[in-house]
């Protein structure tokens, strides 16, 4: 079961932007490539550091913590599938933006 949370106006990044996000108890950051949104949860899987100050390539955020890349579309480890980050799927519908949460979270 999924749940659909809408993300308020103001955090709604601007393109090249991020935005940090608390639903429930869980942090999560918005980045706007492009005009395309991603949302991942804001914890790195190595050792759970913040990605809000980490480098954006494209589609690859690294973490500021230990220089790990991952990839914001898929949430995969650069040239590893050894960890990978948590996603989340974005909706849009009548120009309101949703994340699409698993039901684990508490909104
Ligand atoms: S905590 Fe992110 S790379 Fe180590």
């Amino acid at each position: 079961m999924s749940l659909h949370f809408e993300v308020p106006q103001d955090k709604i990044p601007s393109v090249g932007q991020r935005s940090f996000l608390k639903i429930g108890e869980q942090a999560f950051l918005l980045f706007n490539v492009d005009h395309h949104l991603y949302v991942i949860e804001d914890q790195c899987p190595h050792q759970g550091a913040s990605f809000f100050s980490g480098k954006l390539d494209g589609c690859t955020i690294q973490c500021p913590a230990h220089g790990l890349r991952f990839n914001l579309t898929d949430g995969c480890m650069v040239n590893s599938a050894l960890l990978k980050l948590k996603t989340c799927a974005v909706e849009h519908k009548d120009e309101r933006v949703y994340i699409v949460l698993d039901s684990e979270v508490q909104a």
